[in-house]
């Protein structure tokens, strides 16, 4: 006994170790590591291709001749550099190089495909294949320009949501979809709805933020490319500030405070939108006696004291964000 009290140390360390060692083979296997090749492939392409620029690329081929139109009418497009004639964006910037695409299209093979009829087309398998990469590598694309300190508004792009749920640039940024690549705020909502279908339903809700009515948008509220320090990928660092760009007159602060329930507003209103007047949670006064008993008004008797059901408690505390005013008992209680 005395023999395995000394050597209980050097048992418990050996256990420990083992444990260890276990652990970091576990860690090991479950993060296997591409060689870097085959990340610089997922968003270049062939690493044996060349870029030959957007003219030899499309030199052969109609077909692309309304994304060239789009595209070189675009802000993307506009920064071509007149005095080098280098251009800082163009087709290959995202699909990769194209040299082996356009390899086959010899003259020859153009005129035998005319004589036979039939479309010519790039060997567009050896291009990046954008639309099958995983979402990561497809923004990263776009990140390799449009860096934080490129763009603004991505500063919080990794470490967003949509981001780390595999959403990539593309779901929402449609590159040809025409010459003007900027988001039309009108047009949030149907992008946005696409895959938030619970959202679009909360919005047809009886009592809504107008929404539908393009009066108030989704980016007034979030931004879809992270926030700073909010949840829920909100435009302000909180819900109340969120709510008080618009709603100014609820900011406060006031002499007579609704406790601290104010400072977020989920308290009693859902945002998007409700079966009850008001955005509210609940309805009143339900809403009110989750917290509060009801209380009968002074000078009526017992009897119509127990016959009055308040429906509306708000009808007499009528600045139920606050007040700046006390009550007849100068107590506050948000009646004036
Ligand atoms: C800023 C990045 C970007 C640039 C620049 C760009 N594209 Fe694209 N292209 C994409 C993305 C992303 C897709 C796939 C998603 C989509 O269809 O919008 C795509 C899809 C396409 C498709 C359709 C492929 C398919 O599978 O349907 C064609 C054709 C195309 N691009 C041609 C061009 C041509 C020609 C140019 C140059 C004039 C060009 N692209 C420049 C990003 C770009
Ligand atoms: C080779 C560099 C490059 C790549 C790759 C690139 N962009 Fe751009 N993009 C630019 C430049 C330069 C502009 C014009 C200047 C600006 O507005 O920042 C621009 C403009 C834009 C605009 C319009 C901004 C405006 O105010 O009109 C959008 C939207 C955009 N890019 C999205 C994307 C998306 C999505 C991708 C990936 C599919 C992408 N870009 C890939 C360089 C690039
Ligand atoms: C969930 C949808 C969504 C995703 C994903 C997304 N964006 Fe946006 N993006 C928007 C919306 C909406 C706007 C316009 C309103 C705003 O500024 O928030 C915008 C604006 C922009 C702008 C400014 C030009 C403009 O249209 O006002 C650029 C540049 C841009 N996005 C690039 C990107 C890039 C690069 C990525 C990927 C890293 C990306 N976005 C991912 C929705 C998205
Ligand atoms: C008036 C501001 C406002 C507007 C407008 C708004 N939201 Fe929200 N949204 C919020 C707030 C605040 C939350 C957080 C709710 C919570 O935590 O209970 C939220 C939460 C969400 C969530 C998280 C899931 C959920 O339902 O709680 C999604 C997704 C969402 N909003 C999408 C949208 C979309 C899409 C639109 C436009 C169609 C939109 N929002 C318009 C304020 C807004
Ligand atoms: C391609 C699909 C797609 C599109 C388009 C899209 N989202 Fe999302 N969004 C997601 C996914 C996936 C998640 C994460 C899972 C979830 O909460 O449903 C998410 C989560 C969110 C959340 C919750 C964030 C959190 O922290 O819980 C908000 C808010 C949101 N999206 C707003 C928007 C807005 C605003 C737009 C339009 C500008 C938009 N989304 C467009 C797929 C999308
Ligand atoms: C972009 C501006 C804007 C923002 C941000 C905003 N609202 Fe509103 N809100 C409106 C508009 C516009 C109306 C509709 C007013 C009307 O119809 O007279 C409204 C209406 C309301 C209503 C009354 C609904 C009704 O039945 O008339 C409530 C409650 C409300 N908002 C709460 C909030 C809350 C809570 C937030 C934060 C999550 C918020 N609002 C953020 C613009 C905004
Ligand atoms: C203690 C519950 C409670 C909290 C917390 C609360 N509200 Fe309200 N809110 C109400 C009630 C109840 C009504 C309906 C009042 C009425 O009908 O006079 C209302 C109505 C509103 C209205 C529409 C009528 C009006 O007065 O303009 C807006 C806008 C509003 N609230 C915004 C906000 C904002 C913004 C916040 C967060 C800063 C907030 N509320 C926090 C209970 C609350
Ligand atoms: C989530 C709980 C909650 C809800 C919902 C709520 N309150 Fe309050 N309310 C409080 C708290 C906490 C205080 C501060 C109590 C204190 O300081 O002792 C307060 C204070 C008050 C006061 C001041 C008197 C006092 O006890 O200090 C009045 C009046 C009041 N609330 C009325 C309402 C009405 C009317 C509603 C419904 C529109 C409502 N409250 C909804 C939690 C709530
Ligand atoms: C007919 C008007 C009226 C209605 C309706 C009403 N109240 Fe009051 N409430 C008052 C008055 C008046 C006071 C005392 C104000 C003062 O002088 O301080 C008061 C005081 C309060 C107080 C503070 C009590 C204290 O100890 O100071 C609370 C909490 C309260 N009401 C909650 C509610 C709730 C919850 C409802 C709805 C179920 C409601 N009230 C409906 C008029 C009303």
């Amino acid at each position: 006994m005395e023999r395995f009290m000394k050597y209980r140390k050097w048992l418990a360390i050996a256990v420990l170790g083992a444990f260890f060692a276990a652990g970091c083979a576990a860690l090991k296997e479950s993060r296997p590591i591409l060689p870097i090749k085959e990340y610089e492939k997922l968003i270049v392409g062939r690493l044996d291709a060349d870029y030959i620029g957007t003219d030899n690329c499309l030199k052969a081929c109609h077909a692309h001749d309304k994304n060239r139109r789009d595209f070189d009418m675009s802000t993307m497009g506009s920064q071509l550099s007149r005095e080098s004639g280098l251009p800082l964006v163009n087709c290959e910037s995202c699909h990769g190089p194209g040299s082996l695409a356009v390899e086959q299209l010899t003259p020859q093979k153009l005129a035998a495909d005319a004589k036979a009829g039939k479309k010519t087309t790039c060997d567009y398998k050896t291009l990046v294949d954008i639309k099958n990469i995983p979402a990561p590598a497809q923004s990263l694309i776009c990140l390799k320009c449009h860096a934080a300190n490129a763009t603004f508004n991505l500063h919080n792009w990794n470490a967003s949501t949509h981001s780390i749920n595999d959403v990539s640039c593309s779901d929402c940024h449609r590159i040809h979809g025409s010459h003007n690549l900027k988001v039309k705020v009108r047009d949030t909502a149907a992008m946005c709805e696409r895959c938030h279908q619970d959202v679009k339903a909360a919005f047809s809700l009886p009592n809504h933020h107008p929404v539908p009515e393009k009066k108030v948008f989704c980016t007034d509220c979030h931004d879809a490319h992270g926030s700073a320090s909010a949840d829920k990928l909100l435009r302000r660092d909180t819900v109340k500030e969120t709510c008080t760009q618009c709603h100014t007159e609820k900011e406060g602060p006031f002499l007579y405070e609704h406790a601290d329930l104010t400072d977020d507003c989920r308290a009693c209103h859902t945002p998007h939108g409700s079966v009850n007047n008001n955005l509210l949670t609940a309805r009143e006064p339900f809403l009110c006696l989750q917290c509060h008993p009801s209380h009968p008004i002074a000078g009526t008797t017992t009897a119509e004291q127990k016959r009055a059901v308040y429906t509306r408690c708000s009808d007499c505390h009528s600045q139920i964000h606050g007040s700046d005013l006390p009550s007849p008992s100068g107590k506050g209680n948000f009646i004036q």
